[in-house]
């Protein structure tokens, strides 16, 4: 299968921003575990801190699944939202953390009910479970 993996806002951050919550690993390693672990797939991984270029990329996905963390934008952005809307390609909503854990305002998606579903609170597990997902 081909899978596009989108990370938003904040997420090149990953392994030096509150490490408590998204552990101590960078994207780039969690990325190269993924790759790994889906090796007879095809895995693209990108990430933006741009709200515009992560609408961009939804609408030229080529692949049979996007699994997108969309950080912080997940909480306000109808861009994206109407970006997920916009293509026939299923996208799975991803969260590293527990968001129904969290402050209140992370329990509000204005994505989820665009996406194929959601998978939370795995930490980089949360990747993996919504990649196998495709393949069920
Ligand atoms: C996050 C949760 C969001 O609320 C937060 O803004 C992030 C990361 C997660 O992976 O748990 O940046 O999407």
């Amino acid at each position: 299968m081909k899978f596009l993996f989108i990370n938003g806002v904040n997420l090149n951050m990953t392994g030096t921003r509150e490490k408590g919550v998204y552990g101590t690993q960078t994207l780039e390693q969690i990325n190269k575990e993924i790759a790994a672990r889906f090796k007879n797939d095809e895995c693209e991984f990108y990430q933006s801190n741009i709200e515009g270029e992560i609408c961009t990329k939804i609408q030229q996905a080529d692949c049979d699944g996007v699994i997108l963390n969309a950080g912080a934008f997940t909480h306000y952005s109808y861009a994206i939202r109407d970006a997920i809307a916009a293509i026939n390609i299923p996208v799975v909503e991803v969260h590293m953390s527990n968001v129904h854990s969290r402050e209140e305002f992370r329990r509000k998606s204005v994505l989820s009910e665009v996406c194929k579903g959601v998978i939370c609170g795995f930490g980089k597990n949360s990747y993996i479970l919504a990649a196998e997902s495709f393949k069920l």
